[in-house]
């Protein structure tokens, strides 16, 4: 089996790399360390990049731009043919990308067809997957009715309990910039299942974390939240009253929904996958949580802007993922996330 992971240093991509260097014979990495350059040296991914130069046995990392097409093309002729490809690199913020429209669109939107036309011309019977969001729906979830409680916001409809699915519309909404650059990188995907007859899926993300995420303010709720608390400086609410949802699913069981599409492909699919409900929590609801592991008060400020098309409760439904990969299901509940983030950020703080 031979794989391409695009994002190798990021998040899911370096998780990806972990899980399938057992399964694998190749695992071709492409890493550009565009995360610094987004969100400067606190972003930086080169730690993460060493650690898999360590620990794993078949991993070959590129520093390669996914918007370098002849790059691309010269990558997939001579690593090539692939198995799987998993495509993760992104500039991931919705708030950067009001600041950097072009950098946002040439990343998402072209990077993402540069890697699909690859696929077509030098491995047309790969596995595809795109690393897709629940910002394709925009604000649109928004719309549901909701009712406020101590602590959280909430759906108020039963029929609503178990979150979002893939029904909810995708247009005539407030996308934010990059959850418009991640729609045309979402259909595109789609598009190459459904007109080239390609094995594409998209995985709309809920929140993905874990221990290995170079959290910053405006990228990667959970990770960028405990090392604040850890550093005992002050993280910033952006309205909602902090009762904002999310729902948050370990970079370990993205990587074993991954494993359950390459082994049942589909063409041109669409799934939401994040935590579901049980993995759900508001901010003052992670705050309790990461204070009573740690034992260290939160310190926070609160500012009565909410960021613009932002989630008030989002939950993802894995019904259909589920239905189609039963096998499937969250492994890493919650606290588990949360310990394991805490026990990595104090290794690295400490660094
Ligand atoms: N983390 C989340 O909460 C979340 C939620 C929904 C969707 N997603 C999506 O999942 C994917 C992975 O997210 P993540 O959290 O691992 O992000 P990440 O920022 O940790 O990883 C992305 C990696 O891509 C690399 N990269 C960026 N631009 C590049 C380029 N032009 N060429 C080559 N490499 C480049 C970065 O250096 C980084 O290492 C992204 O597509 C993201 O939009 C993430």
């Amino acid at each position: 089996m031979k794989l391409l992971i695009t994002g190798s240093s990021g998040l899911i991509g370096s998780e990806l790399v972990t899980f399938f260097d057992s399964r694998a014979q190749c695992i071709v990495g492409i890493d550009n360390n565009m995360r610094a350059e987004f969100f400067g040296p606190e972003g930086d991914t080169r730690w993460n990049l060493e650690r898999l130069r360590e620990t794993t046995r078949h991993f070959y990392p590129h520093h390669l731009d996914i918007r370098d097409r002849p790059g691309l093309a010269c990558l997939f002729e001579s690593a090539g043919p692939f198995d799987l490809i998993i495509h993760c690199a992104a500039q991931p913020s919705h708030d950067l990308a009001a600041s950097r429209p072009f950098d946002d669109f040439d990343v998402n939107a072209v990077g993402t067809i540069n890697l699909l036309e690859a696929t077509r011309r030098y491995s047309p019977d790969a596995v595809f997957v795109f690393m897709s969001t629940n910002k394709v729906y925009g604000d649109a979830p928004n719309e549901l009715p909701l009712k406020e409680l101590d602590r959280r916001w909430d759906y108020a409809c039963t029929e609503d309990y178990d979150g979002i699915s893939e029904q909810m519309r995708i247009d005539r909404s407030m996308h934010s910039i990059f959850g418009a650059s991640k729609v045309t990188a979402d259909v595109m995907t789609q598009e190459y299942g459904r007109y080239f007859g390609m094995r594409t899926h998209c995985l709309r993300g809920g929140c993905l974390t874990g221990p290995h995420h170079s959290g910053v303010e405006l990228h990667g709720f959970l990770s960028y939240l405990v090392k604040i608390q850890l550093l005992g400086t002050t993280y910033r609410v952006f309205g909602y009253k902090g009762k904002q949802v999310r729902d948050n699913i370990h970079s370990y069981d993205v990587a074993r929904a991954i494993e359950e599409v390459y082994q049942n492909p589909r063409c041109g699919e669409v799934y939401n996958l994040g935590g579901g409900r049980q993995n759900s929590c508001s901010i003052l609801e992670a705050f309790d949580r990461v204070e009573q592991l740690t034992g260290k008060k939160m310190r926070y400020e609160y500012i009565d802007q909410n960021r613009q098309g932002d989630h008030i409760c989002y939950i993802s439904n894995l019904a259909r993922f589920q239905h189609d990969y039963p096998r499937w299901e969250i492994t890493k509940s919650l606290d588990d996330i949360l310990r394991e983030i805490v026990e990595a950020w104090k290794v690295r703080v400490a660094a």
